[in-house]
């Protein structure tokens, strides 16, 4: 009989705990035996925080952030923006046409070129190699086919073709696009072009008062 009554009794605490609770509300979060990681400590968007002297904990951008959304790698850039100016950001005239030469945004100098030259040595070189000739050190990693600048067919490609395969990437080349802003495409262009004018150097080229230390007329 006391068995009897004790198993009742469980029954009916069973019955009452899975039933009985049903649709009563609770504002207590609800118990997780696995919380996974569900709850870390963190800044919510314009919170205050301690930590930083001005107390905001949203910090500002560092310079030289490059702006995702304005050339963006998807090829469906901010279309106000860029109504603004395609040459610069798209590398393509009003017409569609590509960019010859370089857009009057950018101002070709020894600044532009020596800042070419440090980000296509970080950026480029790994792949197209120091003299664009496509003997980078991944080639020695696996990487094959990576153009050398030399050929007739990127010599003669206009600057804004180019931009579009830094700004857009081609084949195995990824998109540089989050990596170098608007400005930096143009003066790693500028910069691939001194590479190509090397390789392709003629006697006409030698300024006069270097000629004799070369033999040349
Ligand atoms: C991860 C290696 C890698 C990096 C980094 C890289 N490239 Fe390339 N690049 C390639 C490969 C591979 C191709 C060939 C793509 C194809 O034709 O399929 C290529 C193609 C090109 C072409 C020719 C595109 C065409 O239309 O045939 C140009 C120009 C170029 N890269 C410029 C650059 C510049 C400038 C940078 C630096 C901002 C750069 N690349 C960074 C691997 C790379």
């Amino acid at each position: 009989m006391r068995y009897v009554s004790l198993a009742t009794f469980f029954l009916v605490v069973l019955a009452v705990s899975i039933l009985g609770f049903r649709g009563s509300i609770s504002t207590k979060p609800p118990l997780e035996l696995i919380p996974d990681m569900d709850h870390q400590a963190k800044y919510k968007p314009q919170a205050e925080s301690p930590f930083f002297a001005d107390g905001r904990a949203d910090r500002p951008l560092p310079a030289g952030v490059v702006a995702y959304g304005r050339t963006s790698t998807s090829g469906t850039p901010d279309a106000t923006f860029l109504q603004s100016d395609d040459a610069t950001y798209l590398g393509k005239n009003a017409d569609g046409s590509w960019v010859v030469g370089f857009p009057k945004s950018v101002k070709v100098d020894a600044r532009f070129m020596a800042r070419g030259q440090d980000r296509f040595t970080i950026y480029c070189a790994p792949c197209h190699g120091a003299l664009g000739d496509g003997n980078g050190i991944t080639k020695q990693y696996g990487m094959g086919a990576t153009p050398s600048y030399h050929d007739e067919r990127l010599r003669t490609m206009a600057e804004g073709e180019i931009f579009n395969t830094i700004t857009n990437g081609k084949g195995n080349m990824l998109s540089q696009a989050d990596k170098l802003s608007a400005e930096d495409r143009w003066a790693v262009i500028a910069y691939v072009r001194a590479l190509q004018r090397a390789q392709n150097g003629t006697a006409a080229d030698v300024p006069p008062s270097h000629k004799a230390e070369l033999g040349l007329k």
